[in-house]
Order: C-alpha cells, then sequence, then structure tokens
C-alpha cells in the first residue's frame, strides 16, 4: 500500500482582508499539530500572501495562491506570475479551478502551459477537475475527467506527474451542501488514479488526490477514510479556524 502524507488545502476564494487573515491565523496556528498528520495548505487572496506566509513560518502550515499566468512577466493586465509568487513565499498554486473555468474563461490550453510552468518553478500545482451535474446525470463523469487529465497534464513529463497534487471537485457539490458520497468520491479519484498509472506506475502510487466540494468537520473522516482520497480541498468550512482544525483532526 502506498504511503502518501494527506494534504488538507483551505481554498478562501475572494475572502478575507489581510486583518481577517492574521485573526485566522492567530486562533488557527496554535490548533495545528507540530508535526506528524498531514500536510495543511492555506491559499488566501493574493494582498494577504505576503502576511500569511510571515506567520506561518514557525508552523507547518505552507502558503499557496489561488491562480498565476503561464508567463513570466509581460502585458497580462491583472495577472499574477509564478516567480512574484516565489518571491513571496509561497509554495503551491490552485490551477483550473472551476470558478476560474466557468467565470474567468480559464481553457484546459492554458492550464497545459500552466502546470508545467509551476512545477519549473518549485510552486507545487493543484490542479482542479470535475464534472457539472448535467453531466453526471448524463453519466459523462468518466469522460469529462478523462478529457480533462489528458489535456491539463498533456505538456508534464510522465516522471513528474508524482509531484502534481490534483483535487476531484464535482461542481455540482461546491458551495452547494451536496456532498459527494464517499463512494462517490472515491470512485473518480480511482479513475484519475488509473488515467495517471496509465502514463507512470510510479507517479500513480505517489501523487496525492483530493476531494473537494461540501467538506465539512461532519463528512470529513468518512471521505478522508477512503482508499484513493489522500486529503481534501475545502472551501467554505476552511474561513473558519474551528472548522478547518477540525478538518484537519480528522485527517490525522
Ligand atoms: P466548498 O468549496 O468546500 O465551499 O464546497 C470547495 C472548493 O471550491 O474548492
Amino acid at each position: 500500500m502506498p504511503d502518501r502524507t494527506p494534504i488538507l488545502a483551505a481554498n478562501w476564494k475572494m475572502n478575507k482582508t489581510i486583518e481577517e487573515t492574521e485573526r485566522f491565523l492567530a486562533e488557527f496556528l496554535p490548533k495545528v499539530p507540530d508535526e506528524g498528520g498531514p500536510e495543511v495548505v492555506i491559499c488566501p487572496p493574493y494582498p494577504s500572501l505576503k502576511t500569511a506566509v510571515e506567520l506561518c513560518l514557525q508552523s507547518r502550515v505552507r502558503i499557496a495562491a489561488q491562480n498565476m499566468h503561464q508567463e513570466e512577466d509581460g502585458a497580462y493586465t491583472g495577472e499574477v506570475s509564478a516567480p512574484m509568487l516565489i518571491e513571496l513565499g509561497i509554495t503551491g498554486v490552485i490551477l483550473g479551478h472551476s470558478e476560474r473555468r466557468q467565470y474567468f474563461g480559464e481553457t484546459d490550453d492554458a492550464l497545459a502551459r500552466k502546470v508545467p510552468v509551476a512545477l519549473d518553478a518549485r510552486l507545487e500545482p493543484i490542479l482542479c477537475v470535475g464534472e457539472n451535474e448535467a453531466q453526471r446525470d448524463s453519466d459523462e463523469t468518466e469522460g469529462v475527467l478523462t478529457r480533462q487529465i489528458e489535456a491539463d497534464l498533456a505538456s508534464v513529463d510522465d516522471g513528474r506527474l508524482g509531484e502534481i497534487v490534483i483535487a476531484y471537485e464535482p461542481i455540482w457539490a461546491i458551495g452547494t451542501g451536496r456532498t459527494a458520497t464517499p463512494e462517490q468520491a472515491q470512485e473518480a479519484i480511482a479513475l484519475i488514479r488509473g488515467l495517471i498509472r496509465s502514463r507512470s506506475a510510479e507517479a500513480a502510487d505517489a501523487i496525492r488526490i483530493l476531494y473537494g466540494g461540501s467538506v465539512k468537520p461532519g463528512n470529513a473522516a468518512e471521505l478522508l477514510s477512503q482508499t484513493d482520497v489522500d486529503g481534501a480541498l475545502v472551501g467554505g468550512a476552511s474561513l473558519d479556524p474551528g472548522d478547518f482544525s477540525a478538518i484537519v483532526a480528522a485527517a490525522a
């Protein structure tokens, strides 16, 4: 049985000012065990990144961004590049979240470039994939996940696939309170691991694949106990230090 350290990642989306970030961390950090347990990653909005990195220096908590542009610099108004994140002490970046795909036109072509750029910059990519409700209802889940994984990871060397983190986030479960059942999460994540296995058995054993979509303190333990579920990407419940620390404890 491959030994994979679980990851609990907090996706704050467009929530929390710098001051609110400070307040959250003052309450949350003492609840995170100094060693052992899962890896903990917090993904605040850009303006809070520097403060969050500084406040977490003495802890095991790592800070990641929520998006990144694939170019190093240039005329891309409103965008932020990998070297800019690295300079802040960021260790990872969420890529391809369904809200970015849906509201901001994020494409698989852009993601195919972003993932290797992040890896080369030493930013751990957390690549999000998942089907919407209509696709699940018409049995297209497998096809959607296959297309996204194949397209988004097309330019990554097989030998580096294990360094990526994937988050399976069914769109119908995000922010809806309607969580995938543990069996649905396990099935989709096992499918994704199988897609990675067709390129590299070693990477398939190493890669961490998370579940995301209405994870709460009350359902985290059961989701995380599934064989192929290596952690969670948590939105709403990660905004509360008590709730998120309870989810982290559920993975221990
Ligand atoms: P949620 O969001 O936990 O609020 O459903 C998860 C996500 O979008 O990453």
